[in-house]
């Protein structure tokens, strides 16, 4: 069993994605080995046509058994540098593929797991619900893949002091469940 965990937040210690993707992998207690690729301290470049030519991002997801994931909402959506490693797994004949019925996703059998942490709210009907291009978009790119994602999720993060405690207190509590 090979978990890899990844994180994306530039926030450090102070990271609630970070604490929500730690505390997943610590439930679900691995056996085998457990590969950090933290997209902060050693980001990828963007995207080349030559960067194609370096498979081991791509080698190394696929030979993960579980991916957790952690992802801070910026602006909306997800850090550039996550987008980055997305760019790298997302290669056509690898992880999916055009067939004659429509795209067809190559890396099923993968448990990903996604620790959300987002300053606001963004249910379906609310306010900013238009604006929700993380959670959405991840789910579509992993079910593009053949993935069906799992997700915790931190939100209110930004509103107080006191409802940041509460939403990362619920969503470490979450992951209990996780190891299920
Ligand atoms: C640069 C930046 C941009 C942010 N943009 C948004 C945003 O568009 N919507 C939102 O709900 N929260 C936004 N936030 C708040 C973060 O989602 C929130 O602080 C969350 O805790 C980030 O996750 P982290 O603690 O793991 O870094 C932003 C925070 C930062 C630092």
């Amino acid at each position: 069993m090979t978990t890899l965990h990844i994180d994306s937040s530039i926030s450090g210690d102070n990271s609630a994605s970070r604490a929500i993707s730690r505390s997943i992998v610590d439930q679900l207690h691995p056996a085998g080995q457990v590969v950090v690729r933290d997209l902060v301290a050693d980001p990828l470049p963007h995207l080349t046509f030559d960067a194609f030519a370096d498979t081991s991002v791509l080698d190394e997801f696929l030979a993960a058994d579980t991916v957790v994931i952690g992802a801070p909402m910026y602006n909306f959506t997800l850090p550039s540098q996550l987008k980055a490693w997305l760019d790298r797994i997302l290669v056509a004949g690898k992880t999916f593929r055009y067939a004659e019925t429509g795209p067809e996703g190559l890396a099923g059998g993968k448990r990903v797991i996604v620790a959300l942490a987002r300053g606001g709210y963004y249910d379906a009907g609310s306010p900013a619900a238009a604006l929700e291009h993380l959670e959405s978009y991840l789910r579509g790119v992993f079910n593009f893949i053949g993935i069906e994602p799992e997700f915790v999720a931190a939100d209110g993060l930004a509103v107080s002091p006191e409802q940041r405690e509460t939403s990362l207190r619920q969503a470490l509590g979450q992951t209990v469940r996780l190891a299920a």
